[in-house]
């Protein structure tokens, strides 16, 4: 068990901080298994919980940390606009509908789940007017490629805080722009997917790092992560694996192991790659 303040964290450029380490809750059906994770990630130190209205579980996530011992202002909670919401109007809409799933007074940080070609301009508008309204305390973006996060600072009035993106070794080099756009613009990367969907961790090379420093494959992806400057958000339903992947503060990745971790690029995105919308 780590103990919640021990976990370090990021400053958004908010001046809000979020916990390095999330609990990812994607594929986490309604009820009690995720208000059980939730409830465990807790008790673990987490303090930080991603979800999204498209994952159809905000009310277990809001149920579980509504009745946990954890204040409400040391939480830190995302979640996510839906494709089918986008558009202003829509945006303000669906933003109170997961406002009230969540049964919570306000959202830790708001993010257009993905780049919709023709709406996501008055999505953003939409966040910016939440955020200046206090009802979320950050807005940013998730799956947005150079093209689009380029187009957005073009217009934005309120920058994003964050850009939630696949990350891992598998997938680092040709993120390397994003990436690069991102730390410029002082947006931090959100590394989702960071245990590649449990696809690589048997990849011999991660194995065999993974013995020397006596941690887990997960582990290493997850320290990889932080050593990047990225937030991870590895998801687990399992209580041991929920606990493994918050233990990650007591070693670190010497420089030329990262070089051998950050070349096993293959340009392996596990869900939908936005690379190619418009
Ligand atoms: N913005 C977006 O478009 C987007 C897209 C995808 C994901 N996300 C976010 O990112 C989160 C994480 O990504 P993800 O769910 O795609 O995948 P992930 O975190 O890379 O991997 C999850 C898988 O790894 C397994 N696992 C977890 N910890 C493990 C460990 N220590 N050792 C071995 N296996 C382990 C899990 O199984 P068990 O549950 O059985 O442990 C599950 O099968 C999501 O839950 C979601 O919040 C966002």
């Amino acid at each position: 068990m780590q103990k919640a303040e021990n976990i370090p964290v990021f400053r958004l450029n908010t001046g809000a901080n979020m916990p390095a380490v999330g609990l990812g809750v994607y594929q986490m059906p309604d009820g009690p298994l995720t208000r059980r994770a939730v409830d465990y990630a807790l008790r673990c130190g987490y303090r930080h919980i991603d979800t999204a209205m498209i994952y159809r579980n905000e009310t277990s996530v809001g149920q579980a940390v509504n009745a946990s011992f954890v204040a409400r202002e040391d939480l830190f909670i995302t979640t996510k606009l839906w494709n089918s919401d986008q558009g202003y109007e829509q945006t303000i809409r669906a933003f109170q509908a997961s406002l009230q799933r969540l049964n919570l007074s306000y959202i830790d940080l708001y993010l257009i789940h993905w780049p919709v070609h023709g709406k996501r301009k008055d999505s953003w508008k939409a966040l910016e007017t939440l955020y200046q309204e206090g009802k979320c305390r950050a807005i940013g973006v998730s799956n947005y490629m150079t093209t689009h996060l380029d187009e957005l600072l073009g217009y934005c009035r309120v920058m994003p805080a964050v850009n939630q993106i696949e990350l891992h070794p598998f997938l680092y080099r040709t993120r390397a722009g994003i990436v690069e756009l991102c730390r410029r613009s002082g947006i931090l990367p959100v590394a989702y997917s960071p245990l590649t969907k449990a696809t690589r961790l048997r990849d011999e090379r991660l194995v065999k790092m993974a013995a020397v420093y006596g941690k887990s494959p997960a582990r290493i992806l997850l320290r990889w992560a932080l050593q990047q400057g990225f937030a991870p958000i590895p998801k687990s339903s399992s209580p041991a694996r929920i606990a493994e992947n918050i233990d990650v503060f007591d070693f670190t990745i010497s420089p030329e192991d990262m070089e051998v971790l950050n070349a096993m690029d293959e340009n392996l995105t596990t869900g939908w790659d936005p690379s190619e919308v418009l």
